[in-house]
């Protein structure tokens, strides 16, 4: 009832998808898919993209069951909680919400005003009617509010203050989360009173950004500044494997510590591949050659950050406290802006 015509199956794993299923064509394969517990991308470019291939960026989709489960058991709703959706995508979790709390109680936010339209569709296909507004889920539905629970379906790196202003006390926030650099997990916040909301990662999670936070990322050029490669870079080695800064939860970490940065990898045959880590104003830029099987390797340094440097930095103080996973970091949403913890909500710092 939710899934359109023709879908882009993702690979459980991560945010990659296959080539195009049409329902028409293969109605087997389109089946096999939808009953898979695997993200089906249903939209590109933000509707740019209309061919049968693979578009540049997702920018809408059916998430993966798995992931829609386990993040309304971080919900935790109860009778009568009134729940506020941000990304409606194909309307299947309002759905779910709706079927669960009642159609009165539901209100999901969808930017995109064809996917909203084809939300109701399928959800009046489903006899379920939650109300499904078209806007900007940075700010939320005040018309609804305040809603009990608040959850959304698309990645942020700094939650809107707004979700927290809204929530009654008690109440709670899911959302995916990450910084620029990469690594993402599920924040489970609960406001704690005082416009102040607090709380763990709950699991690792690979959404699509909300559209309003995506990250800019500037062409290599603009780092050289005219100047042929290395330009100003100094040459260094580390014994750091750049290989091991690269699992999702490592990421997520650097990222905690390492602000305003991304990476990129360029691969060659064999394995090996160069680290590109670049600040996000152009100023800095970092590459660290990882060979297999070598425990020296190549670094080149450019600019006023030591971008290598401070991803291991990260990642030594990440292995001083014995490699936590996501659910020991936590995050605290306040209106001068956010913080994160290791363990302590006290000891805290700001990203
Ligand atoms: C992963 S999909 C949603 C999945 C859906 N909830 C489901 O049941 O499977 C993310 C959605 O967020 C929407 N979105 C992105 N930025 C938004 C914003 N600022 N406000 C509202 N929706 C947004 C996208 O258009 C997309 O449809």
């Amino acid at each position: 009832m939710f899934i359109p015509e023709r879908i882009w199956p993702g690979i459980a794993d991560g945010t990659r998808q296959k080539a195009l299923v049409s329902r028409d064509e293969d109605p087997g394969a389109w089946r096999a898919a939808v009953y898979s517990d695997i993200p089906l991308t249903t939209q590109w470019d933000d509707g740019q993209h209309r061919g049968d291939g693979l578009g540049t960026q997702p920018t809408s989709s059916n998430s993966m069951p798995r992931m829609v489960f386990a993040m309304l058991a971080d919900l935790g709703v109860r009778d009568g909680d009134r729940v506020l959706e941000i990304g409606t995508g194909t309307g299947w979790n309002a759905g779910l919400l709706a079927h669960r709390l009642g159609d009165a109680n539901v209100v999901s936010v969808e930017y995109d005003p064809d996917i909203a339209r084809t939300a109701r569709e399928n959800l009046r296909r489903a006899r379920l009617s939650p109300l499904v507004v078209v806007g900007d889920g940075r700010l939320g539905h005040a018309g609804g509010a305040p809603y009990t629970r608040t959850i959304a379906t698309c990645s942020v790196g700094e939650v809107p203050y707004s979700w927290i202003r809204r929530t009654a006390d008690g109440g709670m926030v899911v959302a995916p989360w990450g910084t620029t650099y990469g690594g993402e997990a599920i924040a489970r916040l609960t406001v704690v009173g005082g416009g102040v909301a607090s709380g763990t990662f709950t699991r690792p999670s690979a959404f699509m950004r909300l559209r309003q936070q995506r990250t800019h990322r500037p062409p290599f050029e603009a780092y050289l500044r005219g100047k042929p490669w290395p330009a100003d870079g100094e040459r260094g080695t580390t014994s750091l494997s750049p290989a091991e800064t690269g699992s999702w939860l490592a990421q997520f970490v650097i990222g905690l510590r390492v602000p305003a940065a991304f990476w990129r990898a360029e691969r060659y045959e064999g394995g090996a591949y160069t680290l590109w880590l670049y600040g996000a104003d152009t100023a800095s830029w970092a590459s660290a050659d990882h060979v297999p099987g070598d425990t020296e390797f190549e670094v080149v340094q450019c600019g006023p950050r030591r971008l290598w440097d401070e991803v291991e930095r990260a990642y030594g103080w990440w292995e001083r406290h014995d490699r936590p996973g996501f659910e020991r970091f936590g995050l605290t949403v306040s209106e001068a802006g956010q913080r994160v913890w290791l363990d302590d909500p006290g000891d805290s710092w700001a990203v």
